[in-house]
C-alpha cells in the first residue's frame, strides 16, 4: 500500500513540478554503471543459480524482466532480507546487507527511468562466490552432520525428536563462528527449527544452547576474544521440529564451525538465552497482541547478537535495557518481522552494547492474529503459545557473554574515548 501511494504522490510532483525537475536531472542511471555493483553486494549472494532465490540477478538479461519486482521489493525494504528497523537504536552490524537510502532511491529511479542498460563497458567485474558449502560463516572448519537423514511425509503431523551425533574432537577447540543447515534440497521447507546443544559423556548438557536455526537464518559470530567451547568427547545434539509441506521431502541438518587456532583459549566464553513469554494470549482478530520478557544479567555483560523468534503472527519485536538506576535505552527494534526470515543480527565488536551487572534485558514482542496479516493461518481462532508452526513463539535469542566490572569499565573509558576525539575533530 504505501509504495502504492508513494507513487502516485511522486507521479503528481512530477506533474506539477515538470520542467523543473527534468532540467535537474543528473547523469543517466543504468545497469551496467550504478545498478549491478549494489546486486552484486547485496543480492547475487542468494540470487543466482542453484541458489535459494527463485531466479538470477547476475546478468541485465535476467534483471531486466525484474526491474519493477525488485524497485518494489527494496523500497519496501523487503529484499534483501534485512528488516532491522535503521532509525532505532544500534545502526552497525557484521554482514549487514541492507541498502542505504540513496541505493534504494537510485534503484527506483533507474527502474522509473526504463531500466536502461547502458554501456556494457561500465560492467564491474563479475562477483566471485566460494561455493564450498555456502556457509554465511565462510568455509567451516569443522561440519558434523546430524546422524539421520528423516524423511518428512507429505502429510502428517509435526515431529519433535532429538538426534546425537559424534563430534570427533581430538581436543577442546573454541568455536568463532557457527551455523546450522538444513540440507539443500527443500530441507529449508520441513526443518521448522533445530537447537544444537553439546553434551558431555555423561549425557548431560554442556555449556547451554550451541547454536539454533530456522527458516532462512545466517550465522553466530563471535567477538575476536570471545567464543564457545567444544570439549572432547563431547556430542552434539540437534534438537529438530519438521512439519509436512504437502510433498516427501527428507532433510538432514548439519552444523558447521569456524573455530580459533588450536591452544587458543578466548578471554570470554559466549552464551545464548532464549528471552522468551510464554503465557501468550492473544485474541482472534487482534491486530497488535503485545507480550513481554525479560532477562537479568548478573554481571557486566557485553550481547553480541539478538534474533527475534515468533510464528506467522509475528509482526515486530523491540529489546531494550533496564539499567540498575531504572534508565531505559532503546537498543533496536526489527519493525517488519517476517516469519520466513528468522535471523540474527550480530552486533559489530564496537556496536555490541555493554551493560553493568543487574541490567535487565526486556523483548518487547507484537504479533497481528487479524485477517490484515497475509500469513495468518486462521484469524478466527484465539492463539497461544505452543511449540506447533501453527502455535505462537514470542522470545528473542540472546547471545552474550559476563564480563568482570574492571573489563567492563575499561571498555567503556575506550569507547567514551574514542567518542570525544572524534567529536574533537570536528
Ligand atoms: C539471503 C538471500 C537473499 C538475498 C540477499 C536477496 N534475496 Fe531476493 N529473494 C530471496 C528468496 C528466497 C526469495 C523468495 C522468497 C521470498 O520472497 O522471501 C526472494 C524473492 C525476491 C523477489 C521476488 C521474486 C518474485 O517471485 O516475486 C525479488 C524481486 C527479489 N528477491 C529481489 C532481490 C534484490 C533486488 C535483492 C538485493 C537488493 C535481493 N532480492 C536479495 C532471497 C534473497
Amino acid at each position: 500500500m504505501a509504495i502504492k501511494i508513494n507513487c502516485t504522490l511522486s507521479a503528481m510532483l512530477v506533474v506539477l513540478a515538470g520542467a523543473p525537475l527534468m532540467a535537474q536531472a543528473g547523469p543517466e542511471i543504468t545497469f551496467s554503471k550504478d545498478i549491478a555493483p549494489i546486486l552484486q553486494r547485496a543480492c547475487q549472494n542468494c540470487h543466482r543459480p542453484n541458489n535459494i532465490a527463485p531466479m538470477s540477478l547476475l546478468t541485465y538479461k535476467e534483471v531486466r524482466p525484474w526491474a519493477r519486482a525488485i524497485q518494489e521489493k527494496v523500497a519496501a525494504r523487503s529484499m534483501p532480507p534485512w528488516f532491522v528497523d535503521k532509525h532505532v537504536g544500534i545502526r552497525e552490524f557484521k554482514d549487514d546487507p541492507s541498502l542505504s537510502d540513496d541505493e534504494i532511491k537510485l534503484i527506483s529511479k533507474w527502474a522509473d527511468g526504463g531500466a536502461r542498460e547502458g554501456n556494457a563497458a561500465d560492467m564491474p567485474a563479475p562477483r566471485k562466490f566460494d561455493d564450498t558449502g555456502q556457509w554465511h560463516i565462510g568455509q567451516p572448519d569443522l561440519v558434523i552432520q546430524s546422524p539421520v537423514a528423516f524423511t518428512v511425509k507429505a502429510k502428517g503431523t509435526d515431529w519433535w525428536g532429538n538426534l546425537v551425533a559424534e563430534t570427533g574432537l581430538s581436543e577442546d577447540r573454541y568455536i568463532k563462528a557457527v551455523e546450522t543447515k538444513p540440507s539443500p534440497k527443500g530441507g529449508a521447507r520441513v526443518l521448522h527449527h533445530s537447537v544444537q546443544t553439546l553434551l558431555d559423556e555423561e549425557g548431560n548438557p554442556d555449556g547451554g544452547t550451541l547454536n539454533e536455526y530456522a527458516v532462512g537464518k545466517n550465522g553466530d559470530y563471535f567477538p575476536e576474544g570471545s567464543g564457545k567451547l567444544m570439549r572432547v568427547g563431547s556430542k552434539l545434539q540437534f534438537n529438530v521440529h519438521y512439519h509436512s509441506v504437502g510433498e516427501e521431502i527428507t532433510d538432514q541438518a548439519s552444523l558447521g564451525v569456524v573455530f580459533y587456532p588450536k591452544g587458543y583459549v578466548p578471554k570470554h566464553v559466549v552464551r545464548t538465552v532464549q528471552v522468551a513469554a510464554t503465557d501468550l494470549d492473544i485474541p482472534a482478530g487482534e491486530e497488535n497482541a503485545r507480550s513481554d520478557a525479560y532477562y537479568k544479567f548478573e554481571k557486566a555483560t557485553k550481547v553480541t547478537g539478538f534474533m527475534p523468534h515468533m510464528h506467522n503472527r509475528g509482526k515486530a519485536e523491540c529489546i531494550e535495557a533496564i539499567f540498575p538506576d531504572m534508565r531505559v535505552e532503546p537498543l533496536n527494534c526489527v519493525s517488519k518481522f517476517n516469519f520466513g526470515w528468522q535471523i540474527v543480527y550480530n552486533y559489530t565488536d564496537e556496536s555490541a552494547p555493554l551493560m553493568p551487572a543487574g541490567t535487565i534485558l526486556h523483548v518487547i514482542n507484537w504479533h497481528d492474529n487479524s485477517v490484515r496479516n497475509e500469513w495468518n493461518p486462521d484469524a478466527r481462532n484465539w492463539v497461544g503459545y505452543g511449540e506447533r508452526t501453527n502455535d505462537e513463539m514470542s522470545k528473542a535469542w540472546v547471545n552474550f557473554y559476563y564480563m568482570t566490572d574492571e573489563e567492563y569499565k575499561a571498555e567503556m573509558d575506550t569507547r567514551n574515548a574514542k567518542k570525544r576525539s572524534l567529536t574533537g575533530r570536528r
